[in-house]
């Protein structure tokens, strides 16, 4: 049967793999040889769903938008991460690499971040763990999303702002890469996405699955049948979306939609829509989708929204872009504005910039009456309080 699962070694189709320096070889390849162990052991299934449920405030409610689904003719139930502890999807994440990081017997945590809500996920589980946390963050994000930077550092970790190339997550990721280097032996590297080598991309994509693994019986509880006819989600790295359609990634009843940030128009040379402008190339140790100059150069993305403004993809979407099994489409900066401003206005929900991104799709979309459409707010809007109120709608 076709999967667009991961195969053993680390590929979706003709995409991901771990392309590593030789100083990262043995690290790569201990947590390959790990982590689906760990993960699939009884030991860290109970501590990694004790914290779920007592200290994320796991399941998150799948929440019936009753006048959102009457503006779109359709059924649509919103998949509230931004309900979770510390206010994102990414928590799911970072929870369950600290107890792999602790198994492995690491003592220094390093992180990337772009939104800051990857930052704040990683030093809270550090506080919780009592462990060493340093994260990277362009000097641009930690300028846009400062309530964030704010937290990290109440939190206990130390933030290294990153003033090469546009500032932005590429650059972060690029400095903590660095740092790793500089540390192989003590150091886990978290990975807030599905991105980088083989096996951060199944890896994160399994952390986040509790998140489709949750619509599937609450779907069966609320619909009597266990699936939508569509599944939404915004795409920076890709984790909330590999999340939301982990456990339904075969089942092609159920379509799938990303959204990725436009910016100011795909072809207005300020746009992070890395799935419809990249070409095949490495970046962070994973052959996917880049934008990359005639001459293989990583061009600056921009996004309004910096959880988005990324000039990868995660190789899981880069495949399901080239199959055909997703649909990809582009919301650009002022389409993801007048969105949040809907939503907000409709349900009573400021969701975060990159969520605004998924419900920028909605008006694309041909929905008929009878269809049942899962999108998920994968944040809430409080570290976008300063850009919401600059563009009023
Ligand atoms: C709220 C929120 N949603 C989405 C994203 C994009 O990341 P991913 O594509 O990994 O879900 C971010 C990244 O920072 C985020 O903070």
């Amino acid at each position: 049967m076709k999967t667009y699962q991961v195969n053993e070694n680390g590929y979706y189709g003709e995409f991901g793999g771990a392309y590593v320096p030789e100083i990262l070889h043995q690290c790569v390849e201990d947590l390959q040889k790990t982590y689906l162990e760990v993960l699939e052991s009884e030991s860290f299934k109970q501590e990694y769903d004790q914290l779920l449920r007592d200290y994320v405030g796991r399941p998150s409610p799948l929440y019936l938008a009753k006048r959102l689904s009457e503006k779109y003719g359709c059924k649509i139930y919103l998949k509230r991460e931004d309900l979770n502890h510390t206010g994102a999807h990414k928590i799911n994440n970072t929870i369950g690499q600290i107890l792999l990081a602790r198994r492995m017997g690491k003592t220094r945590i390093i992180a990337e971040t772009g939104a800051g809500q990857h930052g704040v996920a990683t030093a809270t589980v550090c506080a919780l763990m009592n462990m060493e946390c340093i994260v990277y963050m362009g000097k641009t994000d930690v300028e846009r999303q400062h309530a964030n930077v704010q937290k990290m550092e109440m939190l206990g970790a130390t933030v290294i702002p990153v003033t090469s190339g546009n500032m932005t997550l590429k650059d972060a990721t690029n400095e903590a890469i660095r740092d790793w280097c500089c540390h192989p032996s003590d150091t886990y590297y978290i990975i807030g996405s599905t991105v980088g080598p083989h096996p951060y991309p199944d890896m994160v994509a399994r952390l986040q699955s509790v998140i489709s693994e949750e619509i599937k019986k609450q779907l069966q509880e609320k619909e009597g049948r266990d699936y939508p006819d569509y599944l939404i989600a915004c795409v920076g790295g890709g984790s909330n979306a590999a999340g939301t359609i982990y456990h339904y990634l075969d089942e092609e009843r159920v379509k799938i939609v990303l959204a990725e940030a436009g910016g100011k128009g795909i072809y207005s040379g300020m746009s992070a829509a890395t799935i419809q402008l990249g070409k095949k190339g490495i970046i962070h140790g994973a052959r996917t989708l880049v934008m990359q100059s005639e001459d293989g150069q990583i061009e600056e993305p921009y996004s309004i929204s910096a959880g988005l403004d990324y000039p990868g993809i995660g190789p899981i979407h880069a495949n399901l872009s080239v199959t055909h099994r997703a649909q990809i489409l582009a919301v650009d900066d002022d389409e993801a504005l007048d969105a949040a401003y809907e939503l907000t206005k409709l349900e009573g929900i400021i969701p975060a910039l990159e969520s605004a991104h998924a419900l920028g799709t909605l008006s694309k979309v041909d929905f008929k009456p009878e269809d049942i459409v899962v999108l998920t707010v994968s944040g809430r809007g409080d570290k976008d309080m300063d850009t919401y109120i600059t563009n009023k709608r």
